[in-house]
This record gives C-alpha cells, structure tokens and sequence, in this order.
C-alpha cells in the first residue's frame, strides 16, 4: 500500500552544494516528476534517454538566464521543452483521463510581484505552461479552467493543436492496464511526471512554473495541486520559489509549496531544512512526492520521500548536473 510505503520512506535530498559558496549570479532547479524509479527497473538506454532530456531542459533554461534574462523567461524555456518531450506528463505525453482524454493544468508565478497565472483541464493548448503565463501576463484573473481557458489562448495567438498531439501509446497503455487491473488513479506509477522549474535570474528575482496532465485515470474534472497557486507553485523574492510533484491531494491540503517560502520569511528557516520539514509533514499526512527549490541567495535544493525524481539544477558557477535515483 503506497500510503504506508510512502510514510515509512526516509526523506531523500542532495546536499545543498550551493551553500558554502557565494551566491551565484542565477540558479535554476527543474524536475521531471518523483516516484518508484528505480535503478533495476530501468534499462541503461532509458536512463541514458532521461538523462539528456533533462539536460536539455536545463541548458534551455540556463542558456536564458546566462544571457541576463528573467527567470520567468528560464522557467518557461526549461518547461516548453519538457511539454514538448512525451517522456514527461505535460503538454505532449500527458496522462489520460478516465474518459481516455488529456486534461492538463499549469501555473506560473513572479516572485518580484507574487503575480500568478494558473490554467485547468485544457486539451488543446500546445504549451499549458505558456497560457499560465498569458494569463499572469493579461492580470485580469489568476486561475483559468476548461473551455473558457482555451477560448483565452485562442484570442491570445497562443498555438493550439488537435488533441491527438497529447495522446501517446504508452500513455494509453497505462490507462488500459489500470482499468484491466482494477488499479486506483492513485496506484503509484499512474500519478506521477508532473515536470517544474525554479530559477533566481541575475536581477535577484525569483519565479517558479509547474506543467501537469495530472492522474492516470483521473476522473470528475479532478484537479491536482500543480495549477494551484500556493500548493504546486509558488515565488516570492524575499523567500524562494517552490515547484512541486506527486500526490497532488496532498500537496493543496499541506499548501507546501507557500508552506516552504512561509518557513524561510517567518522562521527564518534555510531553503533545504524548509522543504524537508514540509515534505516530512506531506509524508505524515500519508502523501508521497517531492519539491524543488531556490532561495532567494540562488541556493537550489531539492527534498521527495519517493525513491527517485528526475532532477536538475544548474548554476552561473558552473554547477550543472542531473539525477534520477535516491543515491544519485
Ligand atoms: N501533482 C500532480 C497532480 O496531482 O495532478
């Protein structure tokens, strides 16, 4: 039972390599989804494969910010190339619904203003993570859902696609073993890939963006916690910006990724000894997943109680390195 699985799982986190050196010029931090990836249960080839679409993502995203742009810039670069890869459950290679559609939620948010945008059950937005940013760039509204969202991306000339663009093979493979197995959309393996990005730009700004198809399975117009402002996604420059995947029940019920900023600026709590403490609270609830994080002195970090997360973090001092498993 993965609940009791999860609770009994030791929190797994990179060292903070940032933290005896200065602070570097920007930073950046993306992931690729937290869950039961294990080294034996992966070929050499996969691993390989995963490892250079992460690279790619995070050189995308560095490439930005190494130039002196924003880190909303960064975080939407890193986070089109994952949607774009069907490897990740976002934009291309998103999960089915129950219904055998693919409903994605996105957000993204500006720590320099703490302004947000924030999408919902979209299926025909080829990059949800751009309409996020379309609906925090317009200001009107913060949260946009279903057909009304995409009649927004339509008058904004974002580029839409058929729905077949979404719907991969492996994908639908997954939702017919669920229903041939009688597994639950909350089975480990069908609730994970969620992809994210948090980055610090030279300016001193931080800014965070989450892009999800949600659940193997997901039924009732479910929404998760990674378009939920607060919960999946959050940046504030005098704390940190937060991405987070996994069980997204849990993750809006803990508010974490507002819950970690919130230690730092109240309790004066480091970027890492915050996510732990509130990844440990999500694990306790019985919730299983995991956060990125930068702080707002560029320090990247991240903390999951799953026994992998495809992760990445790059820096202006020459860090750049991506990792899988718990040991990595
Ligand atoms: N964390 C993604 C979801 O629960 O939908």
């Amino acid at each position: 039972m993965i609940r009791t699985a999860a609770a009994l799982l030791a929190l797994f986190a990179l060292a903070p390599a940032a933290s005896a050196q200065e602070t570097p010029e920007w930073s950046l931090a993306i992931h690729g989804g937290a869950g039961t990836l294990l080294r034996e249960n992966m070929t050499p080839e996969q691993e390989a494969e995963y490892r250079a679409a992460m690279q790619a993502a995070l050189d995308a995203g560095a490439k930005v910010l190494a130039e002196g742009g924003s880190a909303m810039d960064a975080v939407e670069a890193a986070i089109v190339r994952l949607e774009d890869d069907p490897k990740f459950n976002a934009g291309r290679g998103a999960v089915f619904t129950w219904e055998g559609t693919n409903e994605m939620d996105a957000s993204v948010m500006d720590g320099s203003n703490r302004a947000a945008g924030a999408v919902a059950g979209v299926g025909t937005v080829r990059h949800p993570i751009r309409l996020a940013r379309a609906v925090m760039d317009d200001g009107r509204h913060v949260f946009l859902s279903g057909d009304g969202a995409e009649q927004f991306a339509g008058e904004k000339g974002l580029e839409i696609v058929p729905p077949e663009w979404f719907a991969t093979e492996h994908r639908r493979r997954q939702l017919e073993e669920m229903k041939a197995k009688n597994l639950s959309a909350l089975d480990v393996e069908f609730k994970f890939g969620t992809v994210g990005a948090v980055a610090r730009d030279r300016q001193g700004h931080l800014a965070a963006g989450t892009s999800t198809g949600g659940m193997t399975g997901k039924r009732w117009g479910r929404i998760g916690d990674s378009p939920v402002i607060g919960a999946g996604t959050y940046a504030d420059d005098r704390a940190c910006a937060v991405s987070a995947t996994g069980w997204g029940e849990f993750f809006i019920r803990a508010g974490v990724a507002h819950a970690i900023c919130d230690r730092m600026l109240l309790a004066g709590e480091g970027v890492q000894q915050a996510a732990d403490t509130v990844m440990a609270d999500v694990a306790q609830m019985g919730g299983d997943g995991g956060v990125i994080a930068v702080s707002k002195d560029g320090e990247a970090v991240f903390s999951f109680n799953t026994p992998g997360m495809y992760r990445a973090r790059a820096n202006s001092s020459g860090m750049s390195e991506v990792a899988i498993f718990a040991e990595d």
